[in-house]
Order: C-alpha cells, then sequence, then structure tokens
C-alpha cells in the first residue's frame, strides 16, 4: 500500500482524462476553456498504464475526471479497462451532466458503480447563468437515468455568496424525496480566481452549524474515508456532505492522488508543480511506472498551505480535477 511519510495511505486516484470543459463556471473557467498545457492527452492504453501501475500499489478505487470527461469519445473503452484491472474495485466519474441522458447507459454497461455530477444551482435560469448552459432539466433527468440503472450518484454544490440561503432551501426540497447524497464544497481559490473567491467565499462550517440545528445528524464514517464529512436526517432521504478545505485537519484525511491528463503526477490539488511521469508511461512498463510513484510520494506535503494563501500551480480545477 502507498503511505506517505505523514502515515496516510492512498488507495484511491483521480485520474484526469481531458483538460478541456465546455462549461465557463465563474470560479473556474469564467472565459471558457483555454490550453494550459499542450503536450497531446494520455490516450486508452497509456491511460490503463496508470491504472495498472497504481492498481499494483494498492489503489482500489479509481475516479475519472477533467476537464469534462464526457468529451472525450472513448470514455467508456476508459471505464471498461479501467474496472477490468485487477485491484481495482470501484470505478467513478466525476461529470459536469451535460451529456449524460445520451451517454449513462453505455458507461454503466462498462463497469460505472459511481457518479459525480457538478450542480451548484437548482434554479434552471440561475444553472444557465453559472455554467454559460442552459441544460439542468437534462442533468437531472440524467441523474435519475443513473439512479435506475443502480448507480450510486452523488451531487457536487459549490457554497457561494449570493442567494446561499435560498439555494439551500431549493437543495433541501430536492433532497427530502431523492435519494442522493449532496455535497456543498467549499470554494478553493486557485491561481486564476483571486477576485471571484474574495467576494465569494462561504464557509462551509457555517452552513453545517444550521443543520445540526435543524436535526441533521453526522455519519460515522472511517477515518481513511476522505476528508468529507456526511449528514443524514430522518425526514430525508438525500444525504448531505460538506468539503471543507479550509478547515484545521482537512489534510490530516487525505486520501488520493492526482494525475492529470498529460501524465503529471499532482501529490496535491496545490503543489507547486506536477511530476511528469509520461516517460514511463510512454514505455508501457507499468512496474517502473510503479517504483517511481512509489519514489516520489516521499516528497507528499504535510498539508495544502492554503490558509497562508499558497496556491501553488494550480491556476484552475479544469486543469486537474475538482
Ligand atoms: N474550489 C472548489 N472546488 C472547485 N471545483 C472546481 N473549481 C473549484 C474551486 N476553485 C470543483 C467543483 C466541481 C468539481 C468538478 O470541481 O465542485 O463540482
Ligand atoms: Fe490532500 Fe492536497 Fe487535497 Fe490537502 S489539498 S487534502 S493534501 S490533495
Amino acid at each position: 500500500m502507498l503511505t506517505d511519510n505523514h502515515g496516510r495511505r492512498f488507495y484511491y486516484l483521480r485520474l484526469s482524462v481531458t483538460d478541456v470543459c465546455n462549461f465557463r463556471c465563474d470560479y473556474c473557467l469564467p472565459d471558457g476553456y483555454q490550453a494550459t498545457d499542450n503536450s497531446p492527452h494520455l490516450g486508452t492504453a497509456e491511460i490503463s498504464t496508470v491504472v495498472r501501475a497504481f492498481a499494483s500499489l494498492g489503489t482500489q478505487k479509481v475516479r475519472l475526471t477533467g476537464g469534462e470527461p464526457s468529451l472525450r469519445a472513448d470514455l467508456p473503452e476508459i471505464i471498461a479497462a479501467t474496472k477490468a484491472t485487477p485491484g481495482i474495485r470501484r470505478v467513478a466519474v466525476t461529470s459536469n451532466g451535460y451529456k449524460l441522458p445520451r451517454v449513462i447507459g453505455q458507461w454503466c454497461d462498462a463497469g460505472l458503480d459511481q457518479l459525480n455530477i457538478s450542480i451548484d444551482t437548482l434554479d434552471p435560469a440561475e444553472f444557465a447563468d453559472f455554467t454559460g448552459h442552459d441544460c439542468l432539466p437534462r442533468v437531472l433527468r440524467g441523474i435519475e437515468q443513473a439512479r435506475a440503472l443502480g448507480l450510486e450518484v452523488k451531487v457536487n454544490a459549490m457554497l457561494l455568496q449570493g442567494g446561499a440561503d435560498r439555494r439551500l432551501r431549493e437543495f433541501l426540497g430536492w433532497l427530502r424525496h431523492t435519494p442522493v447524497t449532496l455535497r456543498f464544497i467549499e470554494l478553493m481559490r486557485t491561481g486564476d480566481n483571486r477576485e471571484f473567491f474574495a467576494s465569494n467565499h462561504i464557509r462551509g462550517d457555517v452552513v453545517e452549524r444550521e443543520l445540526v440545528r435543524d436535526g441533521w445528524q453526522l455519519v460515522e464514517r472511517p477515518r481513511d474515508a476522505g476528508p468529507a464529512r456526511e449528514y443524514r436526517h430522518p425526514d430525508y432521504l438525500g444525504r448531505i456532505g460538506f468539503i471543507t478545505p479550509y478547515s484545521e485537519d482537512f489534510c490530516d484525511s487525505c486520501n488520493r492522488l492526482r494525475v492529470s491528463a498529460q501524465g503529471r503526477l499532482h501529490l496535491c490539488l496545490f503543489a507547486e508543480h506536477g511530476i511528469d511521469l509520461y516517460p514511463e508511461i510512454a514505455a508501457g512498463d507499468s512496474a517502473a511506472l510503479a517504483e517511481r510513484i512509489r519514489r516520489e510520494i516521499g516528497a507528499k506535503e504535510p498539508s495544502h498551505y492554503l490558509q497562508q494563501e499558497q496556491v501553488g500551480a494550480t491556476r484552475n480545477l479544469s486543469m486537474l480535477g475538482g
């Protein structure tokens, strides 16, 4: 099992399959996608080499992310190859849901276990304003289909100033009869979003206390389940989670490593640079790649230093997956 110098175990890989995204979320790509890394994206066989290397080091779960992964036509093959890798138990995809009704059947057939969809608001007009695409009903339809296919569905919602209370009420109305887990994500400062962050960041713990007052109960999770805290309520079918990167001990439960669409290993979202694994990946030698990864993990920092306003090389999260 991959373990760093701080005793954290990494059985979870977040693998970006493209840095391209078709949405223009204000906190991430307000002006739309612009290339920041011109190296080619890994092909399906190269992605398989990466997954085999991580699996040999104890990785059990792979999340395929982006950018927007559904923009790759070969995503079903990538899901299938990942799922077929010995040692990999769960394959998840994070998507903006744009194509969901059309593609979810193929993803499911390919072996997908879990789906995370980003929805920052349930108001269709506001959704169009936030993302640049007027397609909330289609995304929600895709989620219904995914649930009907038996997939575990989580929805990521960014906590943002300006209408936060109204959005919370709308989400609660939805969760009453919809068995999905909604995860409120605290906005993180990245290289590109300084001003947006300054005027939009809300602390998750404020919302969290409000829910606890309303009878939401913390669900016990194993310590290595990752940094989210989850709540349930007897009157609701859905659950609510919080991901609060600015809270004190957030990084202590870090269980993930990231690989960019170009094959760079990011020990942290906010690391100063990605470590180029492409030579080993291109050689197709997963044993050599695994050895290299094991060596590099030694350099993983105990914390992201976000509180000190260090944002590293991450200009936006589409570069390597949220
Ligand atoms: N801070 C926190 N989360 C972010 N995401 C994108 N940019 C940021 C940011 N600056 C997350 C969103 C989205 C996921 C794909 O990435 O939650 O749901
Ligand atoms: Fe881990 Fe970095 Fe995320 Fe902290 S910010 S939890 S160290 S990946």
